[in-house]
């Protein structure tokens, strides 16, 4: 959405984000807490992670952390068969609330116009990289569209890490083979899928972590606002709001 000012009353405060995005924004935090959630209910079954085809080669575990606490875990401590049914319910929700995203955002040329880095972004990053550690973040007229690190973030989840997770999840199920046999070969096995799956949702989590620590950091209120109602101030130069 290109940050309107239309019905702004002032002119440091823009609509940043369309009705469609923060719908699909908050239906898909839903689906991913529940989906990291009961997905952590299933590892417990069998805390440990192979290479290859089967886990009964004898080669022993990859890694092997244990079983995550009860309080992580969704529907409960241990209830696979629900765990399960919950996870892949949400994995729905997940790719169809996705591809309703990919297709909204190049329809409205959002992605294009928001997304899509420019070249003076790209050649930013350095200076982006520097700022962010240093909790310097753009302010005024810099703050009203999204930073070069915002956007390759953004992209790198929606078109890289989350395909990555619901096509390594698609390997762990034998209905796809009898489509494609053997496609799970060329990615090491069942049990490689099975640990690139964990690994793919661990890289979400720590997207979360730090996408959640930015928004915190850069104007909790502001920003949370922005996704809900869609209304967003522009930082003044002073401090975030
Ligand atoms: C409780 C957790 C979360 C909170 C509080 C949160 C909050 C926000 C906020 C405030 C923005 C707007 C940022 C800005 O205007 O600069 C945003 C944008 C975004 N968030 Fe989150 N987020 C959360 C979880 C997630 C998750 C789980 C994902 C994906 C897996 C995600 C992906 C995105 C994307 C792609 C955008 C850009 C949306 C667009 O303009 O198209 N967020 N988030």
């Amino acid at each position: 959405m290109k940050p309107s000012r239309d019905e702004s009353p002032r002119p440091d405060i823009l609509k940043r984000h369309s009705l469609a995005v923060r719908v699909m924004h908050w239906v898909n935090v839903v689906a991913v807490v529940v989906l990291l959630m009961s997905g952590l209910q299933i590892f417990n079954a069998h805390p440990a992670l192979y290479w290859g085809r089967s886990s009964y080669t004898g080669a022993g575990p990859i890694f092997a952390p244990g079983s995550f606490p009860g309080w992580m875990t969704l529907p409960g401590a241990q209830w696979l068969a629900m765990g399960r049914r919950w996870h892949l319910f949400f994995a729905w929700v997940l790719v169809l609330n996705g591809a309703a995203y990919v297709a909204y955002s190049i329809a409205s040329r959002h992605l294009s116009r928001d997304l899509w880095p420019s070249r003076a972004d790209l050649r930013s990053i350095g200076r982006s990289i520097a700022d962010h550690l240093r909790l310097r973040h753009p302010a005024g007229e810099a703050a009203a569209r999204y930073n070069v690190l915002q956007k390759l973030a953004y992209l790198a989840i929606v078109f890289g890490v989350l395909p990555l997770l619901v096509l390594m999840g698609l390997g762990m199920s034998p209905s796809l083979d009898t489509v494609v046999p053997g496609w799970v070969d060329f990615f090491g096995g069942r049990q490689s899928v099975r640990t690139l799956h964990f690994a793919a949702a661990m890289v979400l989590t720590a997207f979360v972590a730090v996408h959640v620590f930015e928004v915190l950091v850069t104007g909790a209120w502001n920003n949370l606002r922005s996704m809900v109602t869609g209304w967003y101030r522009l930082p003044s130069p002073k401090g975030p709001s």
